[in-house]
């Protein structure tokens, strides 16, 4: 995904646009671009790599003055990362009218609408779909910017967040949305656009996000939204709940460790209000509406990409010991092209953080479309999955801004918990399991920052291994997404390639990875299978593995066959991934900066994907 941040106003708008790429810069992240309208020219800077280098261009070449532009930072899709590929992109040169676009999506049928418009003897300078939309709006443009944009749009298929403007109209600024966030901020004569509320905060807390198939044509002091068929849409402007301390680094180096550091106080916040421990209730006013679905489901479809995923594969154990409706975990991208078995009685739950994930959004439509009741544990409020899901939880964890998911992953099992608790005492849970489970859910927060207080011992712990290249990561039942979930933060940070694994697993096939010192992290807190993973820890150190675990307080007898030892406080089983995972997150990060890598904008990778 990219970042879009657009501004009309009195102000100078550059210094505007380019605090606000910085606080999007985490949506995407290997060039960036601007554009303003100054002395009726669009003037353009474009760079290769972050905005501080885009910045640093501008000021060399003088600034670039107006009132009125726009700026993307980009996550590349279509065409390599160059400058010539960065936005904003502007229609022909020769033959153009001087229009500037940023988008966010895919233009799917960019390739036909290519040939047509090289056929009407356009010229193209990148490789881009976003080009092809500005030509597109330039060839349709006859005096009215508003109007080229909503035809140009009924020409397109695919997903879109769009700012326009026009050299010859420098009053005007035109916007549009169909499957990418855009939100208009709405300040005094000025308006901020953004792709989220983070670039916006600082201005105003007033803003109306965009529904899909909404353009809405911007002046200094007023605005309007229609259809691409020029019907006009009411809009509803909502307040930001969302402050700038919530989104600024404070004392913390990386945000990816303020976020780990926030989880308790994130936990706390998510329950509240939520958990009764003196009735035994759990209240969840978003679906309340439903309770009847839920509770009378024949069978549960979870699904969710990446981190939201392995939350996902909890919430099985979770659904299967907490309700006995039978649960089914897929990958988002996967159900979407399966053929999908979806009965009466089926309930798909989304889970993600961003809301806006493109593989969990399509399988969302392709559920619903065949029947399903959807449910959506999302943090982004009012983000796409939110809106499209027939009821929903949120999350309520605050801005995750650091592109590895950590306190999201930490809420979507929190408030799976809270669900599967909800549902469970509806059909056969006992007032003194729920008692009990509730009773020990309101512990998990001070015992993450018990665990917290492991990060030096973690740290000294990944530096005796930092300069291994392979890790396993294993864990059995519900550890077992635990492992999946340290490995891939491992990976996708720090750039070191380790694996994820149900323990058993191991002796079929990657057992044969293992040699002398190589680091294998279990996931071996008392529980169930406690025994069974000492067994398989046993196979590790008989071929030279190192291990090093996780393992519940108290328990002296681990110790004896590990390297390293991590201890969390003792939970009941099911609730062991809210404590488990904390090491592992922090393991991730220390390794990553040991080996000088950016934590927070790890390369290749984007915040949330919203394309395919
Ligand atoms: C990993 C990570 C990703 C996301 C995945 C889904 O740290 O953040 O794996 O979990 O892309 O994103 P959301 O939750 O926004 O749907």
């Amino acid at each position: 995904m990219c970042g879009i941040i657009a501004y009309i106003g009195t102000r100078d708008a550059t210094p505007i646009l380019i605090e606000g790429l910085k606080r999007l810069e985490y949506r995407g992240y290997d060039s960036a671009g601007l554009a303003v309208i100054s002395d009726g020219q669009v003037r353009v800077e474009r760079a290769v790599g972050r905005v501080h280098v885009l910045e640093e261009m501008i000021q060399q070449d003088g600034g670039l003055p107006g009132t009125l532009g726009m700026a993307h930072t980009r996550w590349a899709t279509h065409g390599a990362v160059n400058q010539a590929n960065a936005h904003p992109h502007m229609d022909d040169v020769e033959k153009g009218h001087g229009i500037a676009v940023v988008h966010n999506g895919i233009i799917e049928n960019h390739s036909v609408l290519k040939k047509y418009l090289k056929d009407k003897g356009h010229v193209f300078q990148s490789e881009t779909d976003t080009e092809v939309l500005a030509h597109l709006i330039g060839e349709l443009y006859k005096d009215d910017l508003e109007l080229a944009v909503q035809n140009a749009l009924k020409k397109v298929h695919g997903a879109y967040a769009i700012a326009v403007m026009c050299r010859k109209e420098p009053d005007t600024m035109v916007i549009a949305r169909k499957g990418s966030p855009l939100m208009i901020g709405i300040g005094n004569d000025e308006y901020i656009v953004a792709s989220d509320q983070s670039a916006i905060v600082a201005h105003t807390n007033q803003a109306l996000t965009l529904e899909d198939y909404t353009v809405a044509r911007l002046t200094r002091d007023s605005f309007r939204t229609t259809t691409v068929d020029n019907v006009p849409i009411t809009p509803e402007i909502q307040e930001l709940e969302c402050d700038l301390g919530q989104i600024e680094l404070g004392d913390f180096e990386h945000y990816m460790l303020k976020e780990i550091h926030e989880q308790p106080e994130a936990i706390r916040r998510s329950m509240q209000g939520r958990i009764d421990t003196a009735t035994g209730n759990v209240v969840l006013g978003g679906i309340s509406d439903h309770a009847n679905e839920l509770i009378n489901a024949r069978k549960i479809v979870m699904i969710g990409q990446g981190t939201a995923l392995h939350a996902a594969m909890i919430s099985e154990y979770l659904c299967e010991e907490l309700t006995r409706i039978p649960c089914e975990v897929e990958f988002a991208s996967e159900f979407r092209y399966r053929n999908p078995i979806v009965e009466e009685g089926t309930v798909v739950i989304a889970i993600s953080q961003s809301g806006e994930t493109a593989d969990t959004l399509a399988a969302l439509h392709e559920a619903k479309q065949r029947g399903a009741h959807s449910v959506g544990l999302v943090n982004v409020v009012g983000s796409t999955i939110a809106r499209e899901t027939d009821s929903g939880i949120y999350l309520r964890v605050g801005p995750e801004i650091g592109v590895a998911s950590t306190k999201a992953f930490i809420g979507q099992v929190l408030v799976s918990t809270m669900l599967m608790t909800y549902i469970g005492r509806r059909r056969f849970l006992s007032t003194e399991h729920v008692d009990r489970l509730l009773g020990q859910l309101d512990r998990i927060p001070s015992q993450i920052e018990m665990v917290l207080q492991l990060s030096d011992h973690i740290k000294d712990a990944v530096a005796r291994y930092i300069n291994r290249d392979n890790w396993l990561f294993l864990g059995r039942g519900v550890n077992y997404p635990v492992a999946l979930e340290g490995a891939l933060k491992l990976k996708e940070i720090s750039y070191i390639h380790a694996e994820g694994m149900p323990a058993a697993e191991m002796k079929h096939g990657p057992i044969a990875l293992i040699d002398e010192g190589m680091p294998v992290v279990f996931i071996a807190t008392r529980n169930s299978q406690y025994e069974k993973v000492l067994s398989n820890i046993e196979e590790v150190r008989s071929r030279g593995g190192h291990v090093i675990a996780v393992a519940t307080e108290g328990d002296t007898e681990i110790a004896s066959l590990c390297k390293e030892v991590f201890y969390v406080p003792d939970t009941m089983e099911h609730l062991q991934p809210l404590l488990t995972v904390v090491p592992l997150q922090l393991l991730a990060y220390h390794a990553t900066v040991m080996r000088g890598h950016d934590v927070d904008k790890p390369r290749n990778l984007a915040k949330s994907v919203t394309v395919e």
